[in-house]
């Protein structure tokens, strides 16, 4: 047994790995002759160049072909459920020859059956049964990059943006077909390139020829390119005197501006937009509303096909409303007004991607108009590229929670499912760079997976996910996955425990946005505060959405605001998003909230230090490079686990005055202490 694990270790300990090829670490190149395609097209030599690069012998002859190429049409597959993106991969005889045949009725389709048998023959599914057949829930299937045109991407974590625009469109870093690879093998259809705080300048000529630089190397591979559009770019690029979307002179310039993209990017995907948010000019500026500002781009990009995709984060410091209502007292009202080519962009919460939010009441609240959910890949408030924590528990806890209409869930809004809306999107904010493992450290590569996964199919199942990854990136060993799945399904959680339990959040350091920051009361707008969140006070904490409050709760369906309503029949992880309680509240353990509120804290910094021992016995089986920097980044997730709840305990008890419950560890420092951490150049700040 020694013996055996001895020669696995070295085995996996001989190969170095920089982590740069991804979930797509293929042993060895497939035997000459071994994958044949009917047809020519560059999305077909794509879908064999893959297979060619790492099919497994086991598979035998792979034929590609259309559903409508006549060989294949005579074998009468189930290929109309396919629609016009799905694949069908299975053994037979294709013209008297014994083939495992990728098949679907586009190129498209065929090309996502190469990566799906690639897929199921790198995670451990058997060669001789190959019947895999699937076809994507959700239309558009997005990332959205927040990379700035001088580099520096926002919430970014792991290095510069991966776009050269310096030496775009001229030199085409074999990168970009990388990262397009590693999208399609996921089903991911679109990018957008730069951030939502956007520049007019990425609009100009020179940008968009660099745009489409990108567009020609990402066509064969299914990915449409879009761009955040800066709403006063009328203004700032064509002249003009003002952007208001009513405005004649505003729309023809729009117009104009979208048939120059689309004569130098055919198939250009449309444009995301960020306005009246956080600064952003926009539509309000003129007292039109989002609907108008939203129509006049889609009618600009109408002709051609586009899409806009309007974001509905928008907050306004005028208004001294509950952050958590403002999207949807200024969006609900129009629903039913957006033009048939908007789709209207929701984040999965209401106030910003914190470790857990209740889901965006406006899922299930616009059945008239198409809403994209928006996730957060990279991890701006769960501890950048450093700590680890696998999303794919926090997405799906929102896909799958029900809105309150009959048995609906996000995800039936989400897909399509609920309304039969023509458009239906998921997007990611990405969290890649130029960071040689792309993520800033290998786990962060499964958050990437996990999104593209789920934007396929909403229904899957994190831990499913979650393995299927661990499998094709640290190789089949059950001795390494099932530990590795663990470790990660119990990530988020500790996040949450560690930064914000029992339904708190906002409660980070200010600009940056790392570690803690509960104290912090003195920034301008009262809802940038994290004492706005949680209202703690010598008799209780947490923030009142019910009657009595803000009443937020009244946004949800009537099911789920009555849920709400009553701290009994909320869920305690959400307990304090929703109700202000005093410290002696009885939890259902029976503990008071405060006890229970720092068994939580407690056990965040165990689960850590749990993870951190579970890696430490994979030492033999993970190459070096790989290990050491996750075993380094767990050692400071433990220990900036301990510096969240010492910081967030001594500040509590200083506004609480109770002591510590028996067997929990006085913080390391006094709070003054905690208060005076403040790293001073952390990345991805845009301030
Ligand atoms: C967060 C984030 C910003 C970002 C914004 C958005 O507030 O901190 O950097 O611009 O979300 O989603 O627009």
């Amino acid at each position: 047994m020694a013996a055996l694990a001895l020669g696995l270790a070295t085995a996996g300990r001989a190969a170095a790995d920089d982590g740069y090829r991804l979930w797509l670490r293929y042993g060895h190149p497939a035997p000459a002759g071994a994958v044949a395609v009917r047809g020519a097209s560059p999305m077909l030599d794509a879908a064999a160049a893959e297979l060619r690069r790492g099919l497994p012998a086991v598979a035998g002859p792979v034929l590609l072909a259309s559903a409508a190429d006549p060989s294949i049409a005579a074998l009468n597959l189930p290929v109309s459920r396919l629609g016009e993106e799905g694949y069908l991969v299975r053994r037979g005889r294709v013209d008297g020859r014994e083939v495992t045949l990728v098949t679907g009725n586009t190129d498209r389709g065929v090309l996502y059956g190469a990566f799906a048998l690639l897929r199921h023959l790198d995670t451990g599914g058997s060669a001789d049964a190959i019947d895999l057949s699937s076809a994507p829930k959700v239309k558009l299937r997005i990332l959205d990059h927040w990379d700035n045109l001088d580099g520096v991407v926002e919430r970014g974590y792991a290095g510069r943006s991966l776009w050269d625009w310096w030496t775009l469109p001229d030199f085409k870093d074999p990168r970009y077909t990388d990262y397009a690879r590693a999208n399609a093998s996921l089903g991911i259809n679109g990018t957008v390139l730069n951030n939502v705080n956007a520049r007019a300048e990425s609009l100009t000529a020179p940008y968009i020829a660099k745009a489409a630089a990108l567009a020609d190397i990402f066509r064969p591979y299914g990915i449409k390119v879009y761009l955040s559009a800066r709403f006063s770019a009328p203004i700032e690029l064509g002249g003009l005197k003002t952007a208001d979307p009513r405005d004649a002179a505003v729309a023809a310039w729009w117009r104009a501006k979208a048939d120059e993209i689309y004569r130098a990017i055919p198939d250009f995907g449309g444009f995301l937009v960020k306005a009246n948010s956080e600064g952003q000019p926009g539509p309000r500026d003129y007292n039109a509303s989002h609907a108008d500002g939203a129509n006049m781009l889609a009618a600009a990009v109408k002709p051609h096909g586009g899409i806009v995709m309007w974001r509905a984060f928008v907050y306004a410091d005028t208004d001294p409303d509950d952050r958590a209502k403002q999207a949807y007292t200024e969006f609900k009202p129009l629903d039913g007004k957006f033009a048939d080519n908007v789709i209207v962009q929701v984040k999965n919460g209401a106030i910003d991607f914190q470790p857990r939010e209740p889901f965006h009441p406006l899922f299930g609240a616009m059945p008239k108009t198409p809403l994209v959910m928006e996730f957060q890949v990279t991890k701006e408030y769960l501890g950048f590229a450093t700590h680890l924590a696998y999303l794919g528990p926090l997405f799906t806890e929102v896909l799958d929670a029900k809105t309150g209409r009959g048995s609906e869930t996000v995800a039936d809004v989400v897909d399509g499912t609920a309304e039969h809306h023509r458009l239906t999107g998921m997007a990611g904010v990405a969290n890649i760079g130029d960071d040689r493992d792309w993520t800033g450290g290998t786990f962060n590569q499964a958050n990437w997976y996990a999104f593209g996964r789920l934007a396929w199919d909403p229904d899957l199942h994190a831990d499913a996910i979650a393995r299927e990854w661990a499998r094709a990136t640290f190789g089949a060993s059950p001795g390494v996955v099932d530990p590795v799945v663990a470790m990660m399904m119990i990530s988020r959680e500790a996040v949450v425990d560690y930064t914000g339990p029992l339904g708190l959040a906002h409660l980070m350091a200010t600009g940056h946005h790392y570690g803690p920051g509960p104290w912090v009361s003195d920034l301008k707008r009262p809802e940038w505060n994290p004492v706005y969140y949680h209202r703690a006070d010598r008799q209780g904490i947490g923030f009142d959405r019910t009657r009595t409050g803000s009443n937020a709760v009244a946004q949800y369906a009537p099911a789920v605001a009555k849920l709400y309503a009553n701290p009994r029949t909320t869920p305690e992880s959400e307990l304090l998003w929703f109700h202000h309680l005093p410290w002696d509240y009885r939890l259902k353990s029976g503990e008071t909230l405060w006890d229970g509120l720092v068994h939580r804290y407690d056990r965040g910094v165990a689960t850590v230090a749990e993870m951190r021992a579970t890696w430490q016995g994979l030492k033999p089986f993970v190459d070096p490079e790989r290990w050491d920097k996750t075993a380094t980044f767990l050692a400071i997730q433990e220990r900036e686990a301990r510096w969240w709840r010492d910081a967030s305990l001594s500040y509590w008890q200083s506004v609480n005055g109770l002591p510590l419950p028996a067997g929990s560890a006085a913080p390391a420092h006094d709070l003054s202490w905690y208060k005076a951490q403040t790293p001073a150049f952390a990345p991805g700040n845009p301030k």
